[in-house]
């Protein structure tokens, strides 16, 4: 199978942050990634601004290397990274001050598309906002692009969309969550709405619940005072989590255009019910006598930050009321998977005697690694000596069925960047979206913070604290062990 690749229109992308771990890691070697593929074209610029002083070439060398370190293969090709590199310029910026706004503007070429990824401190969204404008360097047709932490509550999130909302549209702003560029996390969509069979369904009547995993084995390793200050409340589950339960939750919208589908989520959102304390259960890894705890990697001995959550929510709609759902992720665990999990309700009348209740239709469908669906059914035990009955999983593994086009998909990041481009936000939060995950996470933060709470501890490499199996045995369920 041959992948399309559709050129996007030449553009000028300024990178504020440009010398940053972010871009290193991420935005610069996926540019490079869609310039091999024929998607950027060759006279597009990339302009890194960050305080640093440095020329062009300084800052070619720096994209270079950060290819190199992160781009994996793709630094072999030697000739591509060329071409890539007379694409990249780099201004010297004052984010605060008049130092370099100048020369950003003799840069920028607004007769083309222009799009200003603010990959730097929120505290900064102000200012780089006000000197765009000032300076005449952006206006009403250019992009916006911001990551998370959008915020770390309800007041600072309006109080940054309020900053933004001074010089943009929010037809111009891009609010990055990542997890809505991973390709099975549309797939998620393809197979809600472009199939007939699951749809029916898709409630309450046949879902005994759904699991959303999303479990990492590193820790908090260099990020710990940025991550001590967050948790994986504010990291994890406001955001990625969240907008994994919206794409599950929600109702078909009428299009797949942008407002149609924010539409959707936010609906799901606004009618998650509050979560009663003792359905969530807060973890902090501890040390072993090899490796650091959380407390090492945070550099704080007394720290309440916790680096597990398992919980238990509610969506209270006609489609869900009745059905949990169920959500853990987790820092230094076991393995690293992310999977959702809809376990369907046993079949009503079992004509096979014995094994009423055992056997369950489970669609999982995994996010990262060994991206996939599977469709547990339940058929015969092969072989004389009666019926017996047995699941097996219907497996539909995408880099078998799809081949080469699962290796050569864009990541998450480059995808998106290409989705500002075009200019389609369908898969970008959107304002209100944002402040109604913070309206609906910000009373279990401050729950734990009057009570003062102390995260239960886990073992490096285990499943998480013992109280998050407790969460669901005493629903009468479990959960799916988590596995590459
Ligand atoms: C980031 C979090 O947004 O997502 C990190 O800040 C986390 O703490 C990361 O490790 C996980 O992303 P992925 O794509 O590796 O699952």
């Amino acid at each position: 199978m041959v992948s399309r690749v559709i050129p996007v229109d030449p553009f000028d992308l300024v990178i504020f942050g440009g010398t940053g771990d972010l871009a290193r890691r991420k935005i610069l070697p996926g540019l490079f990634r869609r310039f091999l593929a024929g998607q950027m074209p060759e006279d597009a610029t990339i302009i890194g601004a960050a305080r640093s002083e440095m020329d062009d070439d300084g800052y070619r060398i720096m994209v270079q290397e950060a290819i190199v370190e992160f781009g994996g293969e793709d630094a072999a090709r030697k000739a591509e990274l060329d071409g890539f590199l007379q694409c990249v310029r780099y201004v010297s910026i004052d984010a605060k001050g008049e130092g370099g706004w100048k020369e950003l503007a003799a840069l920028v070429n607004q007769s083309r598309i222009t799009a200003f990824y603010f990959s730097v401190a929120p505290s900064l969204f102000g200012d780089l906002a006000e000197r765009l404008h000032h300076h005449g360097i952006a206006d009403t047709q250019s992009r916006i692009v911001v990551e998370k932490p959008f915020g770390r509550d309800l007041v600072s999130a309006r109080e940054l969309n309020a900053v933004l909302a001074q010089h943009f549209n929010e037809t111009q702003i891009y609010r990055i969550d990542h997890y809505l560029g991973k390709e099975t996390v549309q797939n998620l969509m393809a197979v809600r709405f472009g199939n007939i069979l699951f749809e029916p369904l898709w409630n309450s009547q046949y879902v005994d619940h759904i699991q959303i995993t999303v479990a990492e084995t590193v820790g908090v390793g260099g990020r710990g005072e940025y991550y001590n200050r967050s948790g994986a409340m504010r990291d994890m589950v406001q955001n990625h989590l969240m907008q994994l339960l919206c794409l599950i939750a929600m109702e078909p919208p009428s299009r797949f255009d942008p407002d149609a589908v924010r539409d959707e989520k936010l609906k799901v959102i606004r009618a998650l019910e509050p979560v009663d304390s003792h359905e969530i259960v807060r973890g902090q890894y501890e040390k072993t006598p090899t490796e650091p705890g959380f407390r090492e990697d945070a550099g704080d001995p007394r720290s309440r930050t916790e680096s597990f959550i398992a919980l238990k929510c509610h969506i209270s709609n006609w489609r869900w009321a009745g059905t949990p759902f169920y959500l853990r992720t987790g820092k230094k665990l076991r393995v690293r998977t992310s999977e959702i999990a809809v376990v369907f309700k046993d079949a009503p009348h079992m004509i096979f005697g014995q094994e009423e209740g055992r056997h369950r239709n489970i669609l999982s469908i995994r996010l990262q690694p060994n991206e996939g669906m599977t469709l547990g059914v339940t058929i015969k035990e092969p072989g004389p000596g009666g019926m017996r009955l047995i699941d097996v999983p219907l497996d539909m593994s995408f880099a078998d069925a799809l081949g080469d086009d699962v290796d050569e998909a864009p990541d998450a990041y480059e995808r998106l960047i290409m989705d500002v481009i075009r200019g389609n936000q369908t898969l970008f939060m959107r304002g209100d979206e944002v402040e109604a995950a913070w309206a609906w996470t910000d009373p279990i933060i401050e729950g734990w913070e009057t009570r003062n709470e102390v995260p239960k501890p886990y073992d490096v490499g285990s499943n998480g604290p013992e109280d998050a199996a407790m969460l669901m045995h005493r629903d009468g369920r479990r959960w799916r062990e988590i596995r590459e």
